[in-house]
C-alpha cells in the first residue's frame, strides 16, 4: 500500500506536529537558532516522478549532517573505496556526533565512521579540486544532478555563522592532522566543511535524492547513472548503521528505513527500490535528530509498512 495523496500525509503531519513542542531548535550554530520551532514538513518522491507532500514544504533549510552522505559518495568516486576506508572506519559509535573521545582510544585518530563529524571532516578532506571553490562546485554539481534542481546553493549567512563558531570541529581537525589523517590547511577544510553543511534545500530536494539512492544511483526519470551502484549501496548501509547517530539502533527498530539527519532538522530517507523521503522539522531531541520528524517517520512507516527489515 502506498501513500498516494497529499491529504494522507497531511493527517500524519498534523498528528506529529505537537511533538515539536518537546524539542529545541539547535543554536550552537547561531544562525540555526532563527528557525521556527513548530515547522514540520514531509515529501515522498516516487520513481515515476510522482511527489506527495504535506506541511511547511516550501521552507528552505541547510543540509548540515545530511551533506555527509553526499560528500562520502563524492570522495569514494574521487579516491576509491580502499583509500577512503584506510582513513575512516565503518563502525557505528554510541557517542554523540561531535565527540572527540574515541579518536584517542581507537586506532590513533582514525574516526569510527564517516557520519560523525570527525569522519566527515576526513572525507571532505579527500574531495578532489584545486581550490575550495572547485571542490564545493563539484559537490553542488552532484547535488544538482541528484535533485534535478540547479538553483541549489550555499546559504552564506549560515556558513559564516558556523565557520566563526566551529572550534570543536577545528580541534578534531588539528588532532587528526597531528596523526597525518588530515592533510593541508585546517582553516581551508573548515571553510569547505561549513559551506557543504550550509547548502540550502527543501524536503522535496531531499526526497528526490533519496529516490535516486533507492534506485541504486540511477535517476529513473532521465535514466542517467549519477552514482555507481556500489557507492550508492555503501552510502545506504551507513545510513542504516550510523545515519541517526547514537539513535540509529532505535530508529532502525521503530522506523526501519535508511536515513540521515542533520541539526537543521532535515532527514533524508529512502525505501528501496522506489521511494525517497525528505523531512524538515527543526525542533530537535537530545540526540540532535528532528523530534517530530522521527515521530512522523515512525507513523508513516507503520501505516504503510515501509520497514526494510
Ligand atoms: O559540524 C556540525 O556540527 C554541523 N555542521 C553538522 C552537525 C549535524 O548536523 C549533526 N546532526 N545531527
Amino acid at each position: 500500500m502506498y501513500c498516494e495523496t497529499d491529504e494522507d500525509l497531511c493527517e500524519l503531519v498534523n498528528r506529529a506536529r505537537k511533538y515539536t513542542e518537546y524539542g529545541k531548535v539547535a543554536n550552537y550554530i547561531p544562525a540555526l537558532g532563527r528557525a521556527e520551532q513548530s515547522d514540520l514538513a514531509i515529501a515522498l518522491y516516487y520513481k515515476d516522478g510522482h511527489c506527495v507532500k504535506a506541511g511547511d514544504v516550501e521552507k528552505k533549510f541547510t543540509l548540515q549532517s545530511v551533506s555527509k552522505v553526499l560528500t562520502l559518495a563524492l570522495a569514494i568516486m574521487d579516491q576509491g573505496e580502499e583509500e577512503v576506508f584506510r582513513k575512516v572506519g565503518m563502525e557505528p559509535t554510541g557517542d554523540p556526533f561531535n565527540s572527540i573521545a574515541k579518536l584517542e582510544t581507537q586506532i590513533p585518530a582514525k574516526p569510527l565512521n564517516p557520519m560523525i563529524n570527525a569522519g566527515a571532516l576526513v572525507v571532505t578532506n579527500m574531495i578532489e579540486g584545486r581550490s575550495t571553490h572547485e571542490k564545493l562546485g563539484r559537490l553542488l554539481t552532484l547535488i544538482h544532478d541528484l535533485t534535478n534542481n540547479s538553483k541549489i546553493d550555499v546559504d552564506h549567512g549560515v556558513a559564516k555563522s558556523e565557520y566563526e563558531t566551529a572550534h570543536l570541529n577545528r580541534s578534531l581537525c588539528y588532532y587528526m592532522k597531528q596523526h597525518g589523517v588530515i592533510t593541508g590547511e585546517v582553516e581551508e577544510l573548515i571553510d569547505l566543511y561549513t559551506r557543504q553543511c550550509a547548502i540550502q534545500v527543501t524536503c522535496i530536494d531531499l526526497a528526490r535524492i533519496g529516490m535516486v539512492l533507492a534506485n541504486k544511483g540511477r535517476d529513473p526519470l532521465s535514466n542517467r547513472l549519477i552514482l555507481p551502484e556500489g557507492i550508492a549501496t555503501i552510502v545506504k548501509t551507513f545510513m542504516v548503521t550510523c545515519g541517526m547517530y547514537n539513535a540509529s539502533g532505535e530508529f532502525a527498530i521503530r522506523v526501519g528505513i535508511p536515513a540521515k539527519s542533520g541539526v537543521s532538522g532535515g532527514i533524508i530517507g529512502l525505501v528501496p527500490p522506489n521511494i525517497g523521503v525528505g523531512v524538515y522539522g527543526p525542533s530537535l531531541n537530545e540526540k540532535g535528530n528532528s523530534i517530530a520528524g522521527v515521530k512522523l517517520l515512525e507513523m508513516l512507516s507503520q501505516r504503510y509498512q515501509l520497514s526494510i527489515f
